[in-house]
């Protein structure tokens, strides 16, 4: 059974302080929560204080984005292992605002993954198409591209460390969210393509989340279908009611622990 995770990605938002108080918020709001991974991804300079607060708790870290070199003259740039020693857990790659805003190409991104993966972190790789893609009909091909490139000598055993995260470029901060339809497909493709590149076990135990436009209003259908094993949330996770309804989202039948009758 694949531990549903549901990861906010801060963007480029919040100062130290106010990131100490959504934090705050949150660790009061998620106290009672054993079901789901809980992850926020804050800026790098308020990872350290997050990375404090969040520790001992059921809230767990991310970075948004790594440079794959460990160390050297790298100007400006932040490896792994140093987000693994500021106490991050998860790294967050090849979000589509960095293929577009800065050009990532997918061999890079798999230099990022094998790092992250080095540093004993957990990559969340992030694939999607553009709606250009979607509407002349390349979707499958740009999504099979993108996670093979992606995930290039990646073993399988590296691969219980990876997230997959589908977030379709069209809804992403647009309020324009695939139906959950509409992303169960893709996600049953994705995980068709994790048995064929590894094998029947690594595409069972991967968990693949969408992102795009989640609020507490679509978490609940979202995580009905059962190859969407969490979200990650931009907008809505800046606030800490919002991201707490869906952290709180209304658990399937597949996911409750209660014994049926
Ligand atoms: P929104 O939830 O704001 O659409 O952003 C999604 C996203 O890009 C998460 O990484």
């Amino acid at each position: 059974m694949r531990k549903p995770l549901i990861a906010g990605n801060w963007k480029l938002h919040k100062t130290i302080a106010q990131a100490t108080e959504l934090v705050n918020s949150l660790l009061e709001k998620l106290a009672d929560v054993k079901d789901v991974e809980i992850v926020v991804a804050p800026v790098f300079t308020a990872l350290p204080s997050v990375c404090r607060q969040s520790q001992n708790s059921a809230i767990m870290v991310a970075a948004q984005n790594c440079y794959p070199q460990t160390e050297g003259a790298f100007t400006g740039e932040v490896s792994a292992p140093l987000l693994a020693d500021c106490g991050c857990r998860y790294v967050i790659l090849g979000h589509s605002e960095r293929r577009q805003l800065f050009d990532e190409q997918d061999e890079f991104i798999n230099e990022k993954v094998l790092s992250v993966l080095a540093a004993g972190l957990r990559p969340i790789l992030c694939i999607g198409e553009t709606l250009e893609q979607r509407d002349s009909g390349e979707l499958f091909e740009v999504i099979a591209y993108q996670l093979r490139f992606g995930l290039a000598e990646v073993t399988a055993e590296q691969m219980t460390d990876v997230v997959i995260a589908y977030e379709p470029v069209w809804a992403i901060g647009t309020g324009k969210t695939a139906t959950s339809e509409e992303a169960a497909e893709v996600h049953a493709y994705i995980r068709g393509l994790l048995q064929g590149l590894f094998d029947h076990e690594v595409a069972e135990q991967t968990r693949i989340l969408y992102g795009g436009s989640v609020k507490p209003g679509n978490i609940g259908e979202l995580m009905a279908e059962a190859d969407i094993d969490g979200a990650l949330v931009g907008g809505a996770s800046l606030n800490a009611e919002d991201f707490s309804a869906i952290v709180h989202f209304p658990k399937p039948l597949r996911m409750s622990n209660t014994p049926l009758p």
